[in-house]
C-alpha cells in the first residue's frame, strides 16, 4: 500500500509548537515510528507552509497512492482552494487533525476539505494519522 502524508503549515515546527495542543514529538520521529510499525506500507511525506504547494502535491499525488493523508493545518479553515483540489482528484484523501478542532475556537470548526474527504480524524494527538492509515486498510 502506498500513503502520501501532506502537512500544512507550521506543522514542520511539531515539537517546539505550543506543546500543551500539539505534544513534544517532532513529525519526523513520529513518523519514523510509523514507518517501523507498518513496514508494508510505502510512506511518502510532504509538508509545506505555501497553500498552492500544497494544491500542486495533491494534483501530483492523484492516481499514485492508495490514499492520501491530510493535514492541511490553518488551511482547513480558509482554503477554498485545496477543498476544490480534494474535491478534483480521485483518490482518496483522509482529513486529520492533531488537535480536537471542535473544542477549540470556532473558526477552527469549518472544513473546507471535509465535505470531499473520505473521513475526518481529530482529536487524537499525532495517532490521529495512524488512525487515518487504518481507515485505507
Ligand atoms: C491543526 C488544527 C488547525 O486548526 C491548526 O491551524 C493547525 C493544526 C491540528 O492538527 O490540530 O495548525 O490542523
Amino acid at each position: 500500500m502506498k500513503i502520501i502524508i501532506i502537512n500544512g503549515p507550521n506543522l514542520n515546527l511539531l515539537g517546539n509548537r505550543e506543546p500543551g495542543t500539539y505534544g513534544k514529538e517532532t513529525f519526523e520521529t513520529y513518523l519514523q515510528k510509523l514507518k517501523e510499525k507498518y513496514p508494508d506500507v510505502e510512506f511518502s511525506y510532504f509538508q509545506s507552509n505555501i497553500e498552492g504547494e500544497l494544491i500542486g502535491r495533491l494534483q501530483a499525488a492523484d492516481g499514485n497512492f492508495d490514499g492520501i493523508i491530510l493535514n492541511a493545518a490553518a488551511y482547513t479553515h480558509t482554503s477554498v482552494g485545496i477543498g476544490d483540489a480534494v474535491k478534483a482528484i480521485a483518490t482518496p484523501v483522509v482529513e486529520v487533525h492533531i488537535s480536537n478542532t471542535s473544542a477549540r475556537e470556532e473558526f477552527r470548526h469549518r472544513s473546507f476539505i471535509a465535505p470531499n474527504a473520505k473521513g475526518v480524524v481529530l482529536g487524537f494527538g499525532l495517532q490521529s494519522y495512524e488512525l487515518a492509515l487504518l481507515s485505507f486498510e
